[in-house]
């Protein structure tokens, strides 16, 4: 398992990237068992860390790995109270893991809450065989039956709308620093497989940015994303937007926070989407003013779970949420829809 002892970064991609990016180069550290200790969550032994390669044997550790321990910890403490909520109402709840790295974050989510309750299963999806198969290994030297690596794009798991997904029922989606578009990925699989919980936090995302840029020297925003790195803020900034109105637009009750402190990632843009109600108009009815503003984006995420207008509703399983007319306006069926929750 590449990560903390061979040099590679602990996500799983070897190559420096943006956004799991740690803020500072990764050094390698002499861990005091007081500074581990407190790292750790309910439950969480050094030797677990140890197996998962997060803590060498000789209990030294890089600040790469510190860091990211302490955002899957502070994450796992934030998560806790929907999952329980889950393993309450399901006999065997499904969470993935989505674009899973080394699947940290699945295999310690595992531990934590699945492997007490002796019930559910977590399915970590990721693109990369090596990882899959030195995580899928992990988790047998750990006695872990309810884990899962499979071997996968995370568009490829998604059900088209209406359909069930080969992974069967998704109780649960979660993706820590999925790259770019698997972020989206992740939360497509997690709307469309009807899921209770979508937790993202958001990687590097390029997509706005490059839609954005041949729209630099008209309108009244367009000094907004002249520069680069406007447009690669804005660009990012605009996306997590649109991604929480689209989730609330499918009936998701959304927040959205800081993970952790912006000293441990720079990616550090928390989403947590629950599930409340079937859709809400007056979501949508932002959503689609906010985009009428804006230069053309023609995002992966939109085209997947914007809901089209009755005029397209040739798309199997696509409409518009109850009481929203063609104009994207909600009319009064719609406020009363989207408020009592229907
Ligand atoms: C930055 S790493 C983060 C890994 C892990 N979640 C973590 O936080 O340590 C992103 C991972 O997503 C994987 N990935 C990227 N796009 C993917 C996709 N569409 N489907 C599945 N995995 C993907 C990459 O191979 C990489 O291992």
């Amino acid at each position: 398992m590449p990560g903390p002892g061979d040099g590679s970064a602990p996500g799983g991609d070897a190559r420096p990237k943006q956004g799991a990016a740690a803020v500072a180069p990764p050094a390698r550290q002499k861990v005091k068992a007081g500074a581990l200790l407190r790292e750790l969550g309910p439950g969480q032994s050094p030797a677990l860390l140890r197996e998962l390669h997060i803590v060498t044997r000789g209990g030294e550790l890089n600040a790469d790995a510190l860091r990211k321990l302490k955002q899957i910890n502070h994450l796992l403490r934030l998560l806790a109270p929907g999952i329980e909520g889950l393993l309450q109402k399901h006999e065997a709840p499904v969470l993935v893991d989505a674009g899973a790295g080394n699947a940290w974050l699945g295999l310690l989510v595992h531990e934590a809450l699945l492997r007490p309750a002796g019930r559910g299963k977590v399915v970590a999806i990721e693109r990369r065989a090596d990882l899959v198969e030195r995580s899928q290994t992990r988790a047998q030297h750990l006695g872990m039956t309810g884990f899962e690596a499979v071997h996968a794009s995370v568009a490829d798991l998604t059900p088209v709308a209406g359909a069930k997904s080969t992974l069967g029922d998704v109780h649960a989606v979660l993706a820590l620093h999925a790259c770019d578009r698997a972020t989206d990925e992740a939360i497509v699989l997690g709307v469309r497989s009807g899921a209770e919980l979508i937790a993202v936090v958001p990687c590097c995302q390029a997509e706005a940015a490059a839609c954005l840029e041949g729209h630099a020297v008209d309108g009244t925003l367009a000094p907004m994303w002249r520069h680069p790195l406007h447009r690669r803020e804005l660009g990012a900034h605009l996306t997590n937007v649109i991604r929480g109105l689209l989730l609330e637009a499918h009936g998701y009750r959304v927040r959205i926070t800081e993970l952790v402190g912006w000293e441990h990632s720079l990616k550090n843009e928390l989403i947590v989407a629950e599930r409340h109600q079937r859709q809400n108009g007056l979501a949508l009815a932002q959503l689609r003013r906010l985009l009428a503003g804006l230069p053309p984006l023609p995002l992966w995420i939109l085209g997947e779970l914007m809901p089209t207008r009755p005029a397209d509703e040739s798309t199997p399983g696509a409409s518009l949420p109850v009481g929203v007319d063609a104009s994207g306006e909600l009319g009064d069926a719609g406020i009363a829809a989207a408020s009592s929750g229907g």
